[in-house]
């Protein structure tokens, strides 16, 4: 019986860390962090709707490094929108780590954000004047109110920026800004992270350092989905989910990468 039990609880652990479960039956499956069924959303505009999402259901599985790309319009902000519990849906299904997310409050939602979800832009969106370091420490000001500046400085110094602390976002480079900027996504430990286009606004190396980084916080265990309309950027990702007109056009695991590993 005890080494039933112990058998048992090894399965489950090396499930676990391969990101898989197996159910009452038996049936092996994996760990859904995400998990879309149907989901619209439609835009009223002033003189027309706008139906930026059309039934998109989707699993994305916890460790894994996912890639959205399309043309400019396609819905790829929408749908980040939608995983970040910034925008609700018009229609269909949305559960977080198991958790369904339509009908929550305002506030819940604002919970799920805080603690469960980091989020990079384009645009780095720091506050100006304000220092790379309180900049990290803004998201303890959403949460319980206990500012850990230790740990603010520690993932400051983990992105490389560790001589910083007192920089102002103006006296950064495009490139030290988005480190800061994932220092601050990753002050709760989320466990999923969403980036979009966060190269759109760095030159090649820049880009290079934060994709570098993004694949290390992968590795580690985060969740990472990326909107990118950089081609070699989703190279690096180990599944490419592409939209058009709002619906998924494909949706590709790529050969030779394996999520938390991808090269
Ligand atoms: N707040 C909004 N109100 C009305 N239409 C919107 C709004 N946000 C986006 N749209 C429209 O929804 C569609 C998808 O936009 P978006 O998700 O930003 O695309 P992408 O990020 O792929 O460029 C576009 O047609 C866009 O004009
Ligand atoms: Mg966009």
């Amino acid at each position: 019986m005890a080494s039933r039990k112990k058998t048992a609880l090894s399965l489950a652990r090396s499930l676990a860390a391969s990101r898989k479960t197996v159910n009452e039956e038996g049936e092996v499956g994996i760990v859904a962090i995400i998990e879309l069924n149907g989901i619209d959303k439609t835009y009223q505009g002033n003189a027309q709707e706008v139906r930026a999402l059309r039934e998109i259901t989707l699993k994305l599985e916890a460790g894994d490094f996912v890639a959205v790309v399309g043309p400019s319009g396609c819905g790829k902000t929408t749908l980040m929108n939608v995983l970040g519990c910034l925008d609700q849906p018009t229609g269909g299904s949305y559960k977080l780590n198991g958790q369904e997310t339509s009908g929550l409050s305002d506030d819940e939602l604002a919970e799920i954000r805080n603690k469960q979800i980091g989020f990079v832009f384009q645009s780095f969106n720091l506050l100006p004047r304000t220092t790379a370091l309180e900049n990290v420490m803004l998201p303890y000001l959403y949460s319980d109110g206990s500012v850990n500046t230790e740990r603010a400085e520690q993932l400051l110094r983990r992105v490389g920026l560790g001589d910083r602390l007192k920089s102002w976002p103006n006296q950064l480079s495009g490139g030290q800004q988005q480190r800061v900027a994932i220092a601050r996504a990753l002050a709760n430990n989320p466990a999923l992270v969403l980036a979009d286009e966060p190269t759109g606004q760095l030159d090649t190396q820049a880009s290079g350092e934060i994709l570098s980084l993004l694949k290390e916080l992968n590795r580690e265990g985060t969740t990472i989905v990326i909107v990118t309309h950089d081609l070699d950027v989703a190279a690096h990702a180990r599944r490419v989910i592409t939209l058009k007109d709002g619906a998924i056009l494909s949706d590709e695991v790529q050969q030779g990468l394996q999520g938390g590993e991808s090269a």
